[in-house]
């Protein structure tokens, strides 16, 4: 039976060490693209898919993320008194309905099936998305909003693909492809950052998934795998051959940044400067004569 999906786990432990010294008093998820941070472009993905639970598995040092979604009396009055009201509707994308939103804490850094896992009494006997806010993804149709729709009819498990260098492939979880239809993929393997001459293709997962609840059972066996921590990729796995099970994966339509590097970021500030209309002339303007420059130059 397929159905609907309704929660989402944020997994947003990791210590963002990558990002210090922003990320020793600030966690990395409030760091903000232009000037959302970027777990707001994660919750608001997870909205127009359909998400009404969200799940954060957090970390000490995170609580700035739940100030983050929690209401601002007095900044709100603030901006009431001096008639901003543009600002308070910004303000309200912030705002999650009551009981809709958890955190949970994952107490040692073992991984991200781990932290996955720390919310499986939450998650109980449903479907459930995963969303890694490092992996922004700008498309017309939200990415797990595609994903969703797909579901809808393959059921099983389903992970967002797509082709990266054959040299990058260390960095990801890649799929050994059984069939490929085109956007769609099934799927008869799964490896957790492989080497580039041991991967079995460059169709690689980005941070999207939707998944049954018997991965949380999978993860709660297994052992450590890539890098000494219990990976997400490797409970997935499992899935590949049980019945009603089933591993797609789903090239979707959109341009994703990885987050997680400087260059990732500094590209997605870019690009997400340009496609704000109060921006695009200036900023606009800005880049070409730096482009003009270095040209110049060389
Ligand atoms: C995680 C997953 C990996 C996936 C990647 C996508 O890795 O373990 O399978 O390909 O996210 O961004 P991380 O980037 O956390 O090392």
């Amino acid at each position: 039976m397929k159905r609907k999906v309704t929660k989402a786990i944020f997994p947003v432990a990791g210590m963002g060490t990558r990002f210090l010294p922003a990320t020793k008093s600030v966690p990395k998820e409030i760091m903000t693209l232009v000037d959302r941070p970027l777990i707001q472009y994660a919750i608001d993905e997870a909205r127009a898919a359909g998400i009404k639970e969200f799940i954060f598995v957090t970390a000490r040092g995170k609580s700035a993320l739940e100030d983050y979604f929690d209401t601002a009396p007095i900044l709100e009055a603030e901006l009431r008194r001096a008639g901003k009201t543009d600002l308070l509707e910004i303000l309200r994308a912030t705002n999650m309905e009551s009981g809709a939103i958890a955190y949970i804490r994952q107490q040692k850094a073992l991984g991200l099936g781990h932290a996955v896992w720390c919310a499986r009494r939450l998650v109980g006997n449903e479907p459930f998305a995963v969303i890694l806010p490092d992996d922004v993804i700008a498309a017309e149709t939200p990415c797990l909003q595609q994903m969703v729709e797909a579901y809808a009819e393959t059921g099983g498990n389903m992970v967002a693909a797509m082709e990266v260098p054959q040299e990058k492939t260390g960095a990801y979880g890649v799929l050994d492809v059984a069939e490929d239809m085109g956007q769609l993929v099934s799927v008869k393997g799964m490896v957790e950052k492989p080497a580039p001459e041991k991967a079995p293709s460059n169709l690689a997962v980005i941070g999207r998934y939707i998944l049954s609840p018997k991965v949380m059972n999978d993860i709660g066996k297994l052992k450590k795998g890539a890098g000494g921590e219990v990976q997400l990729t490797d409970a997935i796995a499992q899935q590949i051959n049980e019945p009603n099970g089933g591993v797609y994966g789903f090239r979707f339509r959109g341009q994703r940044f990885d987050c997680g590097s400087k260059a990732g970021f500094l590209q997605a500030t870019v690009a997400f400067g340009l496609a704000r209309d109060d921006l695009r002339e200036e900023f606009g303007d800005y880049l070409r004569e730096m482009v003009m420059l270095d040209k110049a130059a060389q």
